[in-house]
């Protein structure tokens, strides 16, 4: 069975009883800071399982795409070394938000895998683990499904600390966790490895397929387990390895898509295909991850996500230089994942040339010092030595960008240990020296557990509200004084709160002579808005009503700059092509800046359509409107969604006339019209393959414009053009400015030589030779060689150094008449008078050049000459 139908095959299975088939989410989890990769199926629905977010339906499923690289959840270095481990990889999960619990979740998983309706699979090659005290789980799989207790193994805390077991899922340090059930597949007595619980429970025969999760709990920062609202059920099943059992091999290598994989690694990397030549399987892994990351918004970098994708791929590219790859070869594995995961995944193909570009950048960067980054690494290693001192290892990591786990794993081929607290301890020096100071926000930095704020700001600039919290110094406090700067939540709010790009609202909150300043809005968490500011005077008390009021000015302008980055937006992707998405933007009333995925600079005749496009929309003065809808519907519809953020089950689609609909909760004009006017005025790039554009709308528009006219009016008087002629006069001016250069070159090059007439009769005879040193004004190197040759020839035979200083640094020149370069030398003699300025020169016997920078010691060198001579 193909990796396709499988997935489909469990998708219909679970929609068979019930559940919402819901598309995977983006690799990169919207708005949750405290994962950096999607982990698991459940990342999506962690708020509905905390009770924070409600959807229409209680059961779900879902095909998740997942990466374990970095963080809690870490399968990086496993990679090459068994089996059944990946970085990428996608989950197959079922999920009850509240509804079904164990007993079913149980019966669901064993019904799905053994009955012959669907897989089939024999029942006696299954085997499963409990949580140690779960008994009710060990019941169920006893004596409802009928497993023999020896086919039944209970898993205590076997990582050292209470709630720390292969049978208790957490998500990451702090989230939704609980017990779990897991379901193993027996590969047969041929491959080594114990069941789970023995001591050799690592081998590749007994392999963990599925897990059943029952979400009990919330675990908070400090490690205290808080009960769910409702107990629930998250599992999780690796697509990959239930391939390699239905596929009927022993490694998920093997399946149809990764030994493809594995196939084209060989043909990139110039070696015969093999299933037992680990860096294949390492290349195989990683370029699905990779191609996967920069889908989804990642680009290789030096911090946090960026940074996993750095190592992954510099990871591959060792691999490959391992199998004698010398060349680039990474980048042009991309297709193949797209060729095999391209139906799946759609977004792949759309996305190909930047995902190429990416890729194919970085591997140029890091071709630049793998070679002596191994070489050193060699060295250090040489003789035999069975530990890589950490300073080396920093210096790979710093100077040769070798991530530490990419020298580890070379370390490791070889049996050799790092230094890591070595390493660490260089790195933690570096990183104090490089500390910058993270930006201050006060409203996500404070404890709330009241009631929500209803935003009321689409369509109201101010109302009535009551303050249910307010707090100073980041405590909560029952009140608030004159001159005390602080948050307030309010019940209900117009003032929009910063994200989508867009900047949270200013205005006031008031009370009769009671005035709180608004100087920023916040999110508090979800639904709670966190008004910053001032208290300017009066007080402000837990209970009392106020009437908060938006700056509309400010919000209006904010709006003019979000709608119109929406129709900017569109016009890039009519203009460019629809490779164009947004990788980011900021909106405030100033101005809009969007950054989106596009190769090449943007040039100044695309700039001029999509500005013509853009006001052309404006000018249709289409209606703005703004629907509820469902994700799925909207999706259809043809909404833009942007890869990173987490949608909702209901999204708020935005739509301007039939040019532009997004999926967007920022506050917008009514009608395009609103706009005004809009002007592109920035255009460049901000990292490979991501550019920026930034313009300014409205009467941000109108003062830019104005500014250039003012500019070109005052250039244009400054340099007395006709009005409308300032080009042509510029280029007339620059023309006569040329003519008047060469004219002056001209000029000096006679003043020198004339100049050079008169020196001949400065020379002085020292031991039958005519000697010449002197120093002229105004003359550069070339002026000087001329007179040079002048004084040559006037004075028949002769030993001549001519200096000259301009700006700080002498010119030096000498010469020697062919008949006395036996006795001189240009070269020395010019030497003589650098070394007491400062330089160094060099040249023929019979002329020589120099330069100095100390003139101080000028007039000394050239009196000395007559003496230097003399001695020769
Ligand atoms: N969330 C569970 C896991 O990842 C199912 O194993």
């Amino acid at each position: 069975m193909r990796t396709a139908e499988i997935r489909q095959k469990f998708l219909g299975f679970f929609e068979s009883k019930n559940h919402q088939v819901v598309a995977s989410s983006p690799l990169v989890p919207g708005n949750d800071p405290t994962i950096m990769f999607t982990v698991a199926g459940m990342v999506q629905f962690k708020d509905v399982f905390l009770g924070n977010e409600k959807r229409s339906y209680t059961r779900a499923t879902t095909s998740q795409k997942c990466l374990r690289a970095g963080g809690k959840h870490n399968d990086l270095e496993n990679v090459g070394y068994t089996a059944r481990h990946h970085t990428f990889f996608e989950m197959l999960g079922n999920f009850s938000f509240g509804d079904y619990f164990k007993r079913d979740a149980i019966t669901y998983a064993w019904e799905f895998l053994t009955s012959p309706a669907w897989l089939g699979l024999p029942k006696e090659k299954l085997m499963v683990t409990v949580y140690a005290t779960d008994d009710e789980a060990y019941k169920i799989w006893n004596e409802e499904v009928g497993l023999p207790p020896e086919r039944i193994v209970r898993i205590g805390d076997n990582k050292g600390a209470p709630y720390a077991s292969d049978n208790f899922w957490t998500m990451g340090d702090t989230g939704p966790c609980g017990p779990c059930t897991e379901i193993f597949y027996d590969h047969g007595a041929d491959v080594a490895g114990g069941p789970p619980g023995s001591p050799d429970e690592d081998g590749d025969r007994f392999m963990e397929i599925w897990n059943n999760v029952f979400m009990q709990f919330n675990r908070d920062e400090s490690g205290t387990l808080h009960p769910l609202p409702k107990p629930s059920v998250d599992t999780g099943m690796g697509l990959e390895r239930l391939s390699t059992v239905l596929q009927h091999v022993k490694s998920n290598y093997e399946t149809d898509i990764l030994s493809s994989l594995v196939r084209a690694a060989a043909r990139e990397t110039g070696v015969p295909y093999s299933q037992d030549v680990p860096s294949l399987k390492v290349i195989a892994d990683h370029i699905r991850a990779c191609t996967f990351l920069v889908a989804d918004g990642v680009l290789p970098s030096n911090e946090g996500r960026g940074y996993v994708l750095r190592r992954i791929v510099r990871r591959a590219i060792r691999h490959g230089y391992k199998l004698g790859q010398k060349g680039l070869f990474f980048h042009k594995l991309v297709p193949d994942v797209t060729a095999t995961m391209g139906d799946a995944y759609p977004q792949l193909l759309a996305d190909q040339d930047r995902i190429v570009a990416a890729l194919r950048h970085e591997e140029e960067q890091f071709a630049r010092t793998l070679d002596i980054g191994m070489a050193l690494l060699e060295k250090s290693l040489e003789g035999g030595k069975n530990q890589l001192d950490g300073k080396t290892a920093f210096t790979l990591h710093s100077t040769y960008g070798f991530p530490i786990d990419l020298t580890a794993d070379v370390c490791r081929e070889r049996n050799v240990q790092v230094d890591m607290a070595g390493y660490e301890r260089e790195l933690a020096e570096e990183q104090e020296r490089g500390r910058a100071a993270g930006k201050f926000n006060a409203a996500a930095n404070v404890e709330y557990s009241g009631a929500d704020t209803a935003f009321e700001g689409y369509d109201k600039s101010r109302s009535e509200a009551k303050v249910l919290a307010l707090y100073k110094d980041g405590a909560a406090v029952s009140a608030l004084q004159a001159g005390d700067e602080g948050v307030v939540v309010l019940d209900n709010t117009a003032f929009y709160a910063e994200g989508g790009g867009q900047v949270g609202d200013t205005g006031k909150l008031t009370a009769g002579n009671n005035v709180f300043e608004v100087t920023d809005t916040q999110k508090v968490k979800a639904a709670v808005f966190g008004h910053q500011g001032k208290l300017s005077s009066g007080s402000l008390k837990l209970g009392d009503t106020v009437l908060a009021s938006i700056d509309t000015d400010n919000r209006l302008a904010t709006a003019r700059n979000h709608s119109a980055t929406h129709l900017l937006h569109a016009a890039l992707r009519s203009v460019l092509g629809t490779h164009v998405q947004q990788k980011g933007s900021l909106v405030n009333s100033e101005r809009t800046r969007f950054d989106f995925a596009h190769t090449q600079a943007v040039t100044t005749e695309e700039i001029a359509r999509i500005e013509a496009l853009v006001n052309q929309e404006i000018a249709a003065n289409n209606a703005v409107s703004a629907t509820i809808m469902k994700q799925d519907d909207a999706l259809k519809a043809g909404a833009m969604a942007l890869f990173g953020e987490k949608y909702g089950d209901e999204v708020r689609v935005l739509k301007m006339g039939e040019f532009s609909t997004e999926l967007c909760g920022g506050t917008h004009v009514q009608r395009t019209g609103d706009i005004g006017f809009f002007k592109i005025v920035a255009e460049g790039g901000v990292a490979a393959g991501i550019r920026r554009v930034e313009a300014v709308t409205g009467a941000g528009a109108l003062a830019y414009v104005q500014g250039l006219e003012r500019e070109v009016k005052s250039a244009t008087q400054l340099v007395g053009a006709q009005p409308g002629d300032l080009l042509g006069k510029l280029e007339k001016l620059q023309a006569e400015q040329k003519a008047l250069e060469k004219e002056l070159a001209k000029l000096k090059g006679k003043l020198a030589s004339s100049a050079g007439d008169s020196l001949a009769d400065q020379a002085i005879e020292v031991n039958g030779i005519k000697v010449l040193a002197a120093a002229v004004e105004g003359a550069d190197s070339n002026a000087l060689r001329e007179m040079l040759d002048k004084l040559k020839d006037k004075l028949g035979s002769a030993a001549i150094v001519l200096a000259s200083v301009s700006e700080g640094k002498v010119a030096l020149a000498a010469g020697v008449t062919a008949d006395l370069t036996g006795r001189v030398k240009a070269g020395e003699l010019v030497n003589f008078v650098a070394q007491q300025v400062g330089g160094k020169g060099g040249g023929r016997p019979d002329m020589a050049m120099a330069g100095g920078t100390n003139p101080a010691g000028l007039p000394a060198a050239l009196a000395g000459v007559a003496t230097w001579v003399q001695a020769k």
